[in-house]
């Protein structure tokens, strides 16, 4: 049986999981969950919101899959999805981008892929106060970083039948910093004869992606703008409560959702949990569990195409609801 790190997080993410954990129990597959809770609600008794057993847990089993987390704004903790990230080297974050059926948007045909470099640039939590009127954040990118990133994102075109990736910087302006991350881009996509490579700057690619998203493939992007595009290519196929997402690094996996904790629909048994449900299919497939991967998306298309929604997606149906109509379909 497979032995699973589940963090079932705070706001929305105990909710959610409850949901995803009941349709996977109903799927027919076990898992033995090894429950590890963190986030602000463990902060008071801890004196951490990730403390170590949580690391030591997914270092054990490999596999990890997250609800969202709160960071506190300005509360002198770091953010927990940044520091497990990080300590656990998970340098690649992988956000697939493609429409469902059922969810109607504004276009169809959309399927891309943003592989997000996820240990620096600006999220390397290098700042200082310079005085009262004055900060200072440092955009920290590396060689070595900016290679793997590169490589993970044309093996994974290679790997997935893509055709191109295509590297986004602000290199023009940020010569030396984005600079290095497009010439990275260049020399590692020399190994790559099969797949074409193709480079862009931000603000051209968000305006592009907002006329015509099937423009693009495979998009390789330093963190912050990695983090800003996903949410942006999340509003291209329903929002937040359906993008999902994992990070990923040599020797584990934390599979979740983009979106956050969303604490303004907190225990209303609202969220949708398509996005962490997402996650977990991504999940299942990662570990070979492909039968049942399938089994549960296809409950899940077959539940949005026969219109049964969540609020977010202009449905009426309640998370609870929702779930039991997915689980209906699994048999
Ligand atoms: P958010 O993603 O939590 O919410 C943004 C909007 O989307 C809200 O209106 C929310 O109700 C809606 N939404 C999000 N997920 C939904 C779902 N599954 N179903 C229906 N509606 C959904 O972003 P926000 O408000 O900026 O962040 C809240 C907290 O979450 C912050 O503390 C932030 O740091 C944290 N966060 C955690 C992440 C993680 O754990 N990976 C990722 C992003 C944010």
């Amino acid at each position: 049986m497979h032995k699973i790190t589940l963090i079932n997080g705070d706001g929305i993410g105990p909710e959610i999981s409850d949901s995803v954990l009941k349709i996977i129990e109903a799927s027919g597959l076990k898992i033995d969950w090894d429950l590890q809770t963190a986030g602000s609600d463990v902060i008071e008794k801890e004196g951490t919101p990730l403390p170590n057993r949580v690391l030591d847990s997914i270092r054990k089993n490999g596999i990890a899959l997250k609800a969202p987390v709160t960071t506190p704004i300005g509360k002198g903790f770091r953010s927990v999805n940044v520091q497990l990230r990080k300590s656990l080297d998970l340098y690649a974050n992988l956000r697939p981008c493609k429409n469902l059926p059922g969810v109607k948007t504004r276009f169809e045909n959309v399927d891309l892929v943003v592989v997000r470099e996820n240990t620096e640039d600006l999220y390397a939590g290098v700042e200082e106060k310079i005085n009262e009127n004055t900060a200072h954040s440092i955009k920290i990118i590396t060689r070595e970083a900016s290679e793997r990133i590169c490589r993970f994102a044309f093996e994974y075109a290679l790997k997935n039948g893509r055709k191109e990736v295509c590297c986004v910087t602000k290199a023009n302006i940020m010569k030396l910093s984005d600079g290095l991350f497009l010439d990275v881009f260049r020399d590692v996509s020399a190994e790559f004869s099969q797949i074409k490579p193709r480079e862009i700057l931000v603000d051209n690619l968000c305006m592009q992606l907002v006329q015509d998203p099937t423009r693009f493939d495979v998009l390789v992007l330093p963190n912050l703008y990695g983090d800003i595009v996903s949410d942006l290519t999340a509003g291209l196929i329903g929002g937040l409560g359906v993008a999902q997402g994992a990070n990923i690094g040599d020797n584990c996996a934390v599979f979740e959702p983009v979106h956050g904790s969303a604490p303004d629909i907190k225990g209303q048994n609202k969220a949708n949990p398509t996005a962490l449900l997402l996650s977990a299919v991504e999940m299942l497939k990662y570990i070979g569990e492909n039968t049942y991967a399938k089994k549960i998306e296809s409950a899940l298309f077959k539940t949005l195409s026969n219109g049964y929604k969540t609020s977010d997606l202009g449905g009426e149906l309640t998370t609870s609801e929702f779930t039991n109509k997915i689980i209906e379909y699994l048999i």
